[in-house]
């Protein structure tokens, strides 16, 4: 294929994704990110972002950016073991690694390239062996970085063997691992989502915990979706579920509910995160999270610590939205997760304008319910099925009557 022809193959293909009502559009923004938004020149209700405790921007959280670009400059211009690590990125992989639960942690560009990190950094060392296998069991419905982690190290590492197991079914986990009992895998590592960000689902850690205790693994957590989010105090799914500090391996995102910015990091034990450091290609090749993301993800950390009450309101948003939009004849999936799925049928759509039309609200003049976005700009809506909203700290109740001005 000439160039020629392959920028003609990729036009084409483009038609054929928009024709498949898939084609991903991104709305432009007109104003900072938070509860409310402008977009096309109106407020709208922003229903669709991960700013989950509103720190994305909070007066604290800015300020703190602009102190590391003052006191920190704007990059570090290479990677820490080549051209040198600040006192900050050590404190935030101290803070973040206290809190969720483990002993240290190490900072990545994002949590994607942690989860890519982690599964080949560890497999594709062979540890003065020469005949072993290792085993990942991964949720089906694990995160794509996570699924990418495993394929990759499975490039890297061909004698790495990867199983996936129903979602959060811990029965048929058991199953495998029982089969597997004889195998006498070198590494077992049992991977999931603390959270499955499309139905806003939990994982059962409580059972993963025991099962990764009873056959020998290490339990991987992605907690993305709940650091900050669930626990009384934030500290995401195993505070939730009772389990906090027995969870091997946590990897986080510092771009949702601790801030917003970008950056991830990889929790364990002290020796775990020391090797990543040698091992893990995507921290070793490419350039350190930026001082004022630093500063400001410190900040966020600090803040849900010290102002509690930003993690309670998110629980009282949640739970005022959950329990709204039922009041309005939505079904949703029940939960307790601030992703509340909405199952939309066609007709419903009716209703939703219905309801916006009656009560004015924002909704109507363009809501971050991105599938809404989506199906205004000409994209098929295949139903029934779910839409999601996010709420957030950031959400404010309106009154009748500003909802109606
Ligand atoms: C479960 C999960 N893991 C990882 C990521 C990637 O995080 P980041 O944006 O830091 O790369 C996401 C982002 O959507 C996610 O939902």
């Amino acid at each position: 294929m000439n160039s020629e022809t392959l920028y003609s193959t990729l036009n084409q293909e483009l038609n054929n994704i928009k024709a498949a009502g898939t084609f991903k559009y991104e709305v432009p923004l007109e104003s900072e990110q938070g509860g409310i938004v402008k977009a096309a020149g109106h407020d709208c209700i922003m229903l669709a972002s991960n700013n989950y405790l509103g720190l994305a921007n909070h007066p604290k959280v800015k300020q703190a950016a602009h102190r590391g670009l003052d006191e920190w400059g704007y990059g570090l211009s290479s990677v820490r073991f080549i051209c040198g690590t600040e006192p900050i990125h050590l404190e935030l992989e101290k803070l973040a690694a206290e809190f969720v639960g483990c002993e240290a942690s190490i900072l990545h560009s994002s949590c994607f390239a942690a989860n890519e990190a982690f599964f080949a950094a560890l497999m594709a060392n062979d540890f003065g062996q020469t005949d072993y296998q290792d085993v990942i069991y991964s949720d089906q419905f694990n995160h794509a970085s996570i699924i990418d982690g495993v394929r990759l190290c499975r490039g890297i590492a061909k004698q790495t063997v990867s199983k996936l197991y129903r979602n959060r079914d811990v029965a048929h986990l058991r199953e495998m691992l029982q089969e597997d009992k004889e195998k006498n895998y070198r590494i077992k590592i049992i991977a999931t989502d603390g959270v499955f960000s499309m139905e806003g689902h939990l994982a059962p850690l409580p059972d993963l915990v025991q099962l990764a205790r009873e056959f020998g693994a290490l339990l991987f957590v992605d907690e993305s979706h709940a650091s900050g989010v669930l626990g009384r105090t934030g500290r995401g799914t195993p505070e939730e579920l009772g389990v906090f500090g027995q969870i091997d391996v946590i990897t986080g995102t510092l771009g949702k509910a601790l801030g917003g910015a970008s950056g991830g990091f990889i929790a364990g034990r002290h020796e775990l995160i020391e090797f990543l450091r040698q091992k893990s290609r995507p921290y070793t090749f490419s350039n350190s999270v930026p001082p004022s993301v630093v500063t400001a993800s410190i900040e966020a950390i600090r803040l849900i610590e010290e102002e509690p009450s930003i993690v309670t309101r998110l629980h009282e948003n949640t739970a005022y939205f959950r329990s709204g939009i039922k009041k309005l004849g939505f079904t949703i999936i029940e939960g307790i997760h601030p992703i509340v799925p909405i199952m939309l049928e066609r007709r419903s759509w009716l209703r939703i304008w219905l309801a916006c039309f009656l009560t004015k609200a924002s909704i109507s003049r363009g809501s971050g319910i991105q599938s809404y976005l989506r199906e205004k700009q000409g994209c098929a809506l295949r139903s029934p099925r779910p839409i999601r909203g996010k709420i957030s700290t950031a959400h404010s109740r309106l009154s009748k009557r500003q909802a109606n001005s």
